[in-house]
């Protein structure tokens, strides 16, 4: 279908938990030498102008990053990604977002590698044109969720897999679990953070039934909710499902979200969790 584009949503309180989650996941990876792979599914174009007509069309990101990046008493956990940012925007004022390959791109070692895949026409160009100077990465025009065959495991045995999808199909909510799975199989040491929506909360309460039932062990939900659940349109929180997470992100997202969610939603609704869905 590939209507989907992640330009309008750049930068908005989905944003703000994904990449703060995968920043703290690849700075833990990054306290050993050993160098590790980072395998983002459903990359998106990589950048994503602030000013331009997507995002000036939805204004998303004025209640997302807007609110928090240039906080003075923000958290020290928030540095690495709040860093790349700042590198995207120099002079301070907040004109480019960047998206997961971005923050991979500016938080990963000399050594460590990345591989990226997005099937969208207008955004996949976007993409590979920022990493042509990058010798770390590979970038494909291909399906995400097919990578976590294809490419596990790394040589390395070390390795981030984000898969993010656009969930424009009700099937996406079952193909994750289904990749996962494929994933898990061939490499069940690596860490797995799978984003998702609550549109409608029924379907995730299926999607981790039916993860729960593929016996993989080790599973933790964050999630922070800008709204109560509700049965009209539109997300009202949005979460991510860390398999085998860093034995400190649980902590780190505890200490976090209180902040996150304050600042975020100054109207205090919603909600914050942080949950270890399967023991290890
Ligand atoms: C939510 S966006 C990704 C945002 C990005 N991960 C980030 O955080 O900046 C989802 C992307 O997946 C792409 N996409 C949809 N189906 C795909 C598939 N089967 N394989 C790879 N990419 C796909 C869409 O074009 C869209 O750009």
């Amino acid at each position: 279908m590939l209507s989907y584009r992640h330009s309008f949503h750049a930068g908005n309180h989905a944003d703000v938990l994904k990449h703060t989650v995968q920043s703290l996941i690849i700075s833990a990876l990054k306290e050993k030498e050993k160098p590790f792979l980072y395998l983002d599914s459903h990359a998106g174009a990589g950048r994503y102008l602030l000013s331009g007509e997507h995002a000036e069309r939805t204004g998303e990101y004025l209640e997302g990053i807007a609110r928090i990046w240039q906080q003075p008493d923000a958290p020290e956990l928030l540095k690495p990604y709040f860093n790349a940012i700042r590198d995207l925007n120099p002079n301070g004022t907040l004109r480019y977002y960047p998206g997961s390959p971005l923050i991979a791109r500016h938080l990963l070692r000399e050594e460590d590698k990345l591989q990226l895949t997005e099937l969208h026409p207008s955004d996949f160009p976007l993409l590979r044109g920022e990493f042509l100077k990058d010798s770390r990465a590979r970038v494909e025009r291909a399906d995400g969720y097919q990578q976590l065959k294809a490419k596990l495991p790394p040589p390395t045995r070390r390795g981030l897999i984000l898969i993010d999808p656009p969930y424009e199909l009700k099937s996406d909510y079952q193909a994750v679990v289904k990749a996962i799975h494929e994933g898990h199989k061939r490499f069940a040491t690596g860490i797995f953070a799978l984003w998702y929506p609550v549109v409608l909360r029924q379907q995730i309460k299926h999607m981790l039934r039916d993860l729960e039932a593929t016996g993989i062990r080790n599973i933790l939900q964050i999630e922070l909710a800008v709204r109560p659940d509700s049965d009209q349109r539109g997300m009202t929180a949005s979460g991510m499902i860390v398999i085998n997470p860093p034995w400190k992100l649980a902590q780190q997202m505890n200490d976090l979200l209180p902040w996150l969610h304050q600042k975020l939603v100054p109207a205090g609704t919603g909600h914050t969790s942080v949950t270890q869905l399967v023991p290890e």
